[in-house]
C-alpha cells in the first residue's frame, strides 16, 4: 500500500510523533471495542453501565460488567500494534502515545510516555471521594472477591477509577496530551474520532501545523480531513510502517 510509504517517509527524521488510539487498537487481542458491528454499545447502554447515575443505582450491576471486562482483559496480551508504539516510545523521546483505552495494554506492552485520558481498569477509587490517600490504589484480582469492592480508607463503596460519560478528565492528562499535539505527524488509531475531548487532539494537531493521519478499518468522521487515511487494522498497517522505519 503506497499510502504506508508516505506515512512511513513521513515519520522517518520526525523528532515530534503523537499517535492517539482507541478501543481498535486492542481488537486484535480481543477486547470487545465499544461502537461498530460487534461494539459494546450495540448490546449495552452506556448510561446503564458507564456513568456516575448507573453506578449511584445499581453499584453491583456496573461493577459486574467491569468484572466482566477485567476477566477478558486479563485474558488478553499485547498486540503488534501495541508492542510498535512501545518500541517507536522507546526509540525516540518526543514520541508520545495518548490513548482513550483503560485496558493498560500499552502499558503491559512497556510504552515511555503513555498518557491515558479515561484511566485504568485495574485500579479504583473512593466512590464517596472520602478523601484517604492514595486516591486511586490498583488491585488486578480476577474475580475480584466481592461483588461490590470497598475503599479500604473509609469502608465505603469503590467505584472503577475509570472516567464515565459526563465526568471531567484529569486535568494534568488533558495538558499533556495538548502539549502532545505539538508535533510534526499526529496519527489516529483504532478510534472512532467522536468523544470529546480525545477527538479535538486531531484537531489540534492539525492547526498546529502536524500531517494527520489515520489508521482504521473504517470511515470516521476524522476521515474527510486528514491528510491520510490507511484503512487498514492497526495490528497489520503499523508493523510494515516500523519495518520501512527500520529498513
Ligand atoms: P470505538 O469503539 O468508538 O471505536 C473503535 C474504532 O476502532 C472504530 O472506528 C473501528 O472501526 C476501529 N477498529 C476496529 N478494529 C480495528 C483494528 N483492528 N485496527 C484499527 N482500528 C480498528 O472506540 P474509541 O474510539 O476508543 O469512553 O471510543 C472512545 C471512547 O468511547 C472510549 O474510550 C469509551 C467509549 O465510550 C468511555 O467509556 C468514557
Amino acid at each position: 500500500m503506497e499510502q504506508i510509504g508516505r506515512l512511513a517517509a513521513r515519520l522517518r527524521g520526525a523528532s515530534r510523533v503523537t499517535v492517539l488510539t482507541g478501543a481498535g487498537v486492542s481488537a486484535a487481542s480481543g477486547v470487545p471495542t465499544f461502537r461498530g458491528a460487534d461494539g459494546l454499545w450495540r448490546q449495552y447502554r452506556a448510561t446503564d453501565l458507564a456513568t456516575p447515575d448507573a453506578f449511584a443505582r445499581d453499584p453491583a450491576l456496573v461493577w459486574e460488567w467491569y468484572g466482566w471486562r477485567r476477566e477478558k482483559i486479563a485474558a488478553s496480551r499485547p498486540n503488534p500494534a501495541h508492542d510498535v508504539l512501545a518500541a517507536w516510545t522507546r526509540r525516540a523521546p518526543g514520541w508520545h502515545v495518548v490513548t482513550q483505552n483503560v485496558d493498560d495494554l500499552h502499558v503491559r506492552a512497556e510504552t515511555d510516555r503513555l498518557i491515558r485520558l479515561h484511566g485504568s481498569i485495574w485500579e479504583l477509587s473512593c466512590w464517596a471521594g472520602c478523601g484517604g490517600r492514595p486516591k486511586r490504589w490498583r488491585d488486578e484480582r480476577v474475580p475480584l472477591p466481592e461483588a461490590v469492592p470497598r475503599c479500604p480508607h473509609c469502608c465505603g463503596l469503590a467505584r472503577p477509577a475509570v472516567v464515565w460519560f459526563g465526568e471531567s478528565l484529569d486535568p494534568a492528562d488533558v495538558a499533556a496530551a495538548e502539549r502532545a499535539t505539538a508535533c510534526e505527524v499526529f496519527v489516529a488509531a483504532g478510534t472512532s474520532a467522536i468523544v470529546h475531548p480525545a477527538a479535538g487532539l486531531l484537531e489540534a494537531a492539525r492547526s498546529r501545523g502536524a500531517f494527520t493521519a489515520e489508521v482504521n478499518p473504517e470511515a470516521t468522521p476524522a476521515s474527510s480531513s486528514v491528510d491520510l487515511t490507511l484503512r487498514a487494522p492497526a495490528e497489520q498497517v503499523l508493523p510494515e510502517i516500523e519495518l520501512r522505519l527500520i529498513s
